[in-house]
């Protein structure tokens, strides 16, 4: 396991490329099996998920091979339709293969995905849509942890989701787009995510429409075509770095920054007291006053405060000049990162409820070794580290590398001393 070693105190300045989006980049992997044939990715990320996800396309006979930032994905040689479980436990967005690959094969069989460090993370919204649309599920092996599910033909259905989840309106999709008649999903969810897979699709052939709204219709079609794409630049990504930048009052400008994405990632940061100013793809960012705190910041379902940028502003607003208030709304344990602030002298309390924390800023946090316990509130420590004068040690790091390509390279473009280094030289 990997640690990143981290000399505080520099302001970030200068200029740097945001990456493809992860959370764009998986669904349309899993997608492209839908299409027998070639998909070529542009602006794909060189992220440990996207890895998994090809590792998962060969696993079932698939292809798929870089030239530079270009993925270029053949289906064509996939034979089977059931993922390893080894390959689920690996990384829980396998599950995007279990639409795509019930939506190409009518059958599938998939481990179900356990949980993890920010929460359980069930998926009922899945499969209880799932069965809605004629596919039929058993639950097999010894503790019933392997999905089989099948069917003659999958019919479209009206589909009601009690909460606009990501992975459920994603999958739902994936079903629907080669099944017979229309599939219309109430309550979708919004994300800038879902929007893309849509477009990916309708791009490949499919008949998709109210994608980035709460309802979406998909008209079963017989088959998808070869598509070249393009994906966005990363949301959070963009945001982790905006925040990296603003805790060590820097100046710098992010090229790429998927802007009209992350509006209210802007709105909080300038109630913080970060000046931004925005062109038609960059972004500039500077904080030269102390952080102000932000009373109430909840987390939401799109196009509210993003869940995957809340470690990110718990960092922030540990050095702001107040009390913040911070509740999670939408994972059930993703404060794990108030410990390992604390160790940094953070003065963070937590309600019985595990959701809320009052966060009292401090003048500046202290360097230590603390420990990355998922991919956001390690992206987070990093922040912290930046911002400590002194040399802070992130353990257990590799989880970061699984959504930044290179957070080091980054930071360090921006005047960073960062590196990473292996377990046993600390
Ligand atoms: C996606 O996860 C993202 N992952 C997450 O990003 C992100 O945090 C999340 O959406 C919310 O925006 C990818 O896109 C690969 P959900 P997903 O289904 O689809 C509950 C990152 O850091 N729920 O919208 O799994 C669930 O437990 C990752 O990049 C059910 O109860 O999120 C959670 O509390 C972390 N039953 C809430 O809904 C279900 O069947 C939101 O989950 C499904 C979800």
């Amino acid at each position: 396991m990997s640690s990143i070693e981290v000399i505080g105190g520099e302001r970030l300045k200068g200029e740097l490329k945001i990456q493809g989006s992860k959370n764009a980049a998986l669904p349309v992997i899993a997608a492209a099996i839908l299409n027998k044939g070639i998909t070529v990715l542009k602006n794909c990320p060189r992220i440990l998920d996207v890895y998994h996800m090809i590792n998962v396309l060969e696993e079932l006979g698939g292809s798929a091979k870089w030239e530079k930032d270009v993925l270029v994905i053949d289906t064509a040689g996939i034979n089977s339709s059931s993922v390893s479980e080894e390959s689920v436990r690996k990384m829980r967005s396998s599950i995007l293969f279990l639409g795509a690959l019930l939506g190409r094969f009518k059958e599938v069989t998939i481990a179900y995905p356990g949980g993890c460090s920010i929460g359980k993370r069930p998926i009922d919204y899945h499969l209880a849509s799932l069965k809605r649309m004629n596919v039929l599920q058993e639950f097999l092996g010894p503790n019933e942890s392997i999905i089989h599910c099948h069917t003659d033909k999958i019919i479209g259905n009206d589909i009601f989701l009690e909460f606009p989840s990501v992975g459920a309106t994603q999958n739902v999709i994936l079903s629907a787009v080669l099944s017979e008649g229309t599939t219309r999903i109430f309550n979708a969810a919004r994300e800038p995510e879902v929007w893309e897979l849509c477009n990916y699709l309708a791009e490949a052939g499919a008949r998709i429409c109210g994608k980035g709204t709460a309802f979406i219709e998909v008209e079963g079609v017989k088959k998808l075509h070869d598509v070249e794409y393009t994906l966005p630049s990363d949301r959070i990504v963009a945001g982790t770095y905006m925040a990296a930048i603003a805790a060590t009052n820097g100046n710098a400008v992010l090229l790429d920054t998927p802007v009209r994405q992350i509006e209210t990632v802007i709105r909080t940061m300038q109630k913080s007291g970060c000046k931004i100013e925005e062109s038609d793809n960059a972004l500039k960012i500077s904080c030269t006053e102390r952080l102000l705190p932000v009373k109430l910041l909840c987390t939401r379902p799109y196009p509210g405060f993003p869940t995957d940028m809340q470690s990110q502003m718990m960092t922030m607003l540990c050095l702001a000049d107040g009390r913040s208030t911070i509740v999670e709304e939408i994972f059930e344990s993703r404060f794990q990162n108030v410990e390992e602030l604390r160790r940094m002298g953070a003065i963070i309390n937590l309600d019985e409820s595990g959701r809320r924390a009052e966060v009292d800023g401090v003048k500046s946090l202290s360097a230590a070794t603390v420990t990355a316990h998922d991919l956001r509130g390690g992206a987070a420590l990093v922040i912290a580290g930046l911002s400590a004068t002194g040399k802070t040690v992130i353990r257990d790091a590799t989880c970061i590398d699984r959504g930044y390509e290179d957070i080091c390279r980054d930071m360090s473009m921006l005047g960073a001393r960062i590196r990473y280094c292996s377990e046993n030289v600390l």
